[in-house]
């Protein structure tokens, strides 16, 4: 008996829906829009940068290399042994998939513990290769989301394959304690570390030092907030360079573009263009945070990132409410879910200083009417 096409496709695809982002859309059918809702750079790319992409895109005809040298250069950026110790994603989001392809066994109930509230794209590759997603909120307690290490260990069960948490978070901004870290590195299980924000605080910050003394520890990075190129897609991932060549097994051939890969190294030369970007959204991160700091009721996370997190129930507004005024003034800012009885949570990304200025004033505004 012939089957329906559809009884071919394997079974934990079921109900999964392409990811589309509704806010990047809604950008780019509408530029006049103001983009302050996906944690994107507003700055664009350096003239070194530039200077690389015209390059390299005259080699547009050619595959790209294994990429040994921006992989030595990431190594030497971050005092590792060589390219061995680097792998290379079509950005960050492609890197975590490999790392989920390559320790989950699909349909099994292996589980993949996040903590929440986090960047979504955990949850949706771990959906695609099988796994069980399991959710450990962090505790929202003196107006803060603090991160709770002691849940995340509770939560371990003998199917638990992989831990993630990203640090700086993303929505929250804040660090997790380094002492949390090591007790979470104690169990051996694979633990992802997300560094997606940390040049913003400083690579002093990174956990990259775990590396040598936990081979359970796999770092990731991108170029896709600080260094501003979003639009590229250049991610990596750092470890000891056995379970570095395990994960890029599983990698696709070519899968960074050689225009990418010879930008990401002209970017991570650029110290200065790096700098720059930096300390423009650090001082802006603060301006947001001081303009909006005198609004009763109004809960703010500070930020490591170059986005913050609000509460606005106190002041008896929702979230989702401040998110269509801003819009109907120009500007996009990112809704967030309901979560710990609050209904008054969005979070903004840092624009350009015009922009900046622009979403103070309609939030405080919209808060205060
Ligand atoms: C915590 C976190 N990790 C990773 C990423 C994804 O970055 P990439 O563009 O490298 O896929 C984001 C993007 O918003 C993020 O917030």
């Amino acid at each position: 008996m012939k089957k329906n096409i559809m009884e071919y496709f394997v079974p934990w695809l079921e109900g999964i829906k392409m990811y589309i982002s509704p806010h990047i859309e809604l950008a780019w059918k509408n530029p006049s829009l103001h983009r302050m809702m996906s944690n994107e750079n507003p700055l664009e790319p350096s003239e070194k940068v530039l200077e690389a992409i015209n390059k390299y895109a005259r080699m547009g005809n050619r595959y790209a290399d294994q990429g040994t040298v921006v992989r030595s250069k990431i190594a030497e950026i971050n005092g590792l042994d060589g390219p061995e110790n680097v792998m290379l994603g079509n950005g960050s989001s492609e890197v975590y998939d490999m790392i989920w392809r390559s320790l989950i066994v699909p349909n099994q109930g292996e589980e993949i513990i996040q903590h929440t509230p986090c960047f979504g794209i955990y949850k949706l590759r771990a959906g695609i290769v099988g796994a069980k997603l399991v959710s450990v909120p962090m505790k929202y307690e003196d107006r803060q989301l603090k991160f709770d290490a002691d849940a995340i260990l509770e939560a371990i069960t003998p199917k638990t394959k992989i831990i993630v948490i990203a640090n700086p978070n993303n929505p929250t901004g804040n660090f997790m304690d380094h002492e949390d870290f090591i007790r979470i590195a104690e169990t051996g299980i694979p633990f992802v570390i997300d560094e997606a924000y940390v040049e913003f605080a400083g690579l002093g910050k990174s956990k990259i030092g775990m590396i040598a003394n936990y081979p359970n520890v796999i770092i990731t990075r991108t170029l896709s907030k600080a260094y501003g190129l979003a639009g590229l897609r250049f991610g990596y991932l750092l470890s000891n360079k056995d379970v570095v060549a395990k994960i890029s097994a599983t990698l696709i051939p070519w899968n960074v573009s050689t225009v990418t890969m010879w930008a990401a190294l002209a970017a991570f030369e650029d110290t200065e263009g790096l700098k720059k970007r930096v300390d423009f959204i650090n001082s802006q991160v603060k301006y947001i945070e001081e303009s909006l700091s005198d609004i009763e009721g109004l809960t703010i996370f500070h930020s490591n990132g170059n986005y913050i997190l609000f509460d606005a129930k106190g002041t008896g507004k929702k979230g989702n409410d401040v998110v269509a005024y801003a819009e109907k003034n120009g500007i996009i800012l990112r809704p967030q879910p309901e979560m710990y009885g609050s209904d008054g949570f969005f979070r903004i990304t840092i624009g350009t200083e015009e922009e900046n200025k622009m979403a103070v004033k309609i939030i405080r505004e919209f808060l205060t009417s």
